[in-house]
């Protein structure tokens, strides 16, 4: 089978990665793809916002299968497009992508599901946001309605701090007009799991738990990034917290789509707070996780061409993934300056040493020039290695990462620790 990837970051590279394992696949396209995917796919320019353009690249490369990474294309129809021309993609259609384009639809959508999340209000005025936080209280968590690059939302920690982010968001100078309307909610305290399913829209295939590192530095202090780093360890959840979150996150979810006329197809995202009343719903993305997916797709033992094809066509009931027990990490290498304005044209070496030290090294900011590869993103590489246990595999990992050098580097020293903390008794 041919397939397209729609997508240029570290997970589209993961995909193309872990399907040029697939038995099933005979060639990979991405638009636009990146120099790591260059390796392993043909690139084809071209906007991927932009549904019939994408459309008229799936058919000109002949792809069986086109797969979405980022949730722009999504929130933007290209499930849609594709859809109508009756062409294999697997993502959901836009009405269902406001799961994730709309935290107001996502909130909203939760209490007629009876989905456990944060209580809220929503507001749409700044003398209505302000009476909001009297009720709330500090600490309160103030969110943006629309897409926003992962800068839309704030949890302020004062209410100086608060009142700021009520204007900076409303007045459009912080995400523009995702910030017209807010959700302002209830900060919620425990350990963040992220739990993916994919979805053809009544059958559901759960992904193993993973666990993202946010904050830019070590020990969850300074900003929220896109991810700087992830693991991927099947005890993140145990047998009883995975039921629940079945049983009342994501069967809730799919069966409340589909009974409103809107089947969710393709990989639903939910973004958990592990609270001491149980786990409740931070967001939902519809799509895969970005560094997570590239920590899963390390750990994934099976043909996952097969698993997408058969949730393109509706018809994954009685397939099954397989995972190796060796848990993953991925760490981010990230440009000077980000989750700032990074920095960009500082040459990137190293690669091929850390990949020959066991790791896959996945491009997200990089390109390539005459002289070699440059960074030009926020988030550059994602060095990611597996291990017999959760240490191993850090280990592994972190010595890949010492293989890498460009100016400006950095990244976060503790990612997976939250685990073997959870686990030392195990872990050994
Ligand atoms: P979201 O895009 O809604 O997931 O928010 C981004 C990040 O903000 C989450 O990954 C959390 O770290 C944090 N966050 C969002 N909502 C809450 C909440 N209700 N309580 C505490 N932290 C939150
Ligand atoms: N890693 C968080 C996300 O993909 O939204």
């Amino acid at each position: 089978m041919r397939i397209l990837v729609i997508g240029s970051g570290g997970r589209e590279h993961a995909l193309a990665w872990r399907l040029a394992k697939s038995p099933s696949v005979e060639a990979i396209y991405a638009v636009p793809g990146n120099p790591g995917i260059a390796r392993l796919a043909t690139c084809i320019p071209g906007n991927a916002l932009d549904p019939a353009e994408l459309l008229r690249l799936a058919e000109s490369a002949g792809a069986d299968l086109t797969v979405v990474g980022p949730e722009a294309p999504l929130v933007a129809g290209v499930v849609d497009a594709f859809r109508a021309a009756g062409r294999a993609i697997v993502g959901p259609v836009a009405a269902a992508a406001q799961l994730e384009g709309s935290k107001i639809f996502a909130k909203q959508f939760m209490v007629r599901a009876g989905i456990p999340t944060a209580d809220f209000a929503i507001v749409e005025t700044e003398a209505d946001a302000l009476e909001a936080l009297d009720r709330f209280g500090i600490p309160v968590v103030l969110k943006a309605d629309g897409l926003a690059a992962g800068k839309g939302v704030i949890v302020a920690a004062s209410r100086a701090e608060a009142d700021a982010a009520v204007h900076g968001l409303m007045s459009g100078e912080v995400v523009g007009k995702a910030g017209s309307r807010l959700v302002i909610e209830e900060c919620l305290i425990g350990e963040e799991v992220s739990f993916i399913v994919l979805s053809d829209g009544s059958n559901v295939l759960a992904l193993e738990p993973t666990q993202d590192h946010k904050a830019v530095f070590d020990g969850d202090a300074g900003p929220n990034t896109g991810g700087m780093g992830a693991y991927c360890d099947a005890r993140i959840l145990d047998a009883a917290q995975r039921r629940f979150v079945m049983e009342r996150v994501i069967e809730p979810s799919i069966g409340q789509m589909r009974a409103e006329g809107c089947p969710f197809t393709g990989f639903l995202y939910a973004g958990l707070m592990m609270t001491q009343a149980g786990p409740k719903v931070l967001e939902f993305n519809v799509r895969l996780g970005d560094p997570e997916t590239q920590a899963l797709l390390h750990s994934l033992d099976c043909d996952f061409a097969e698993a997408l094809l058969a949730a393109a066509h509706g018809d994954l009931g009685g397939v099954k993934l397989a995972w190796r027990s060796d848990p993953s990490v991925c760490v981010v290498l990230a440009a000077a300056g980000y989750p700032g304005t990074p920095r960009k044209g500082d040459r990137i070496e190293g690669i091929e040493p850390a990949e020959a030290a066991g790791a896959a090294v996945f491009h997200a900011g990089t390109r390539a020039r005459q002289q070699g590869l440059e960074t030009a993103g926020g988030r550059v590489l994602g060095v990611t290695a597996s291990g017999s246990d959760l240490a191993g595999a850090i280990e592994r990992t972190y010595q890949a990462v010492s293989k890498v050098h460009f100016d400006g580097m950095h990244y976060r020293t503790d990612i997976g620790r939250k685990g073997l903390k959870r686990w030392a008794a195990s872990e050994g």
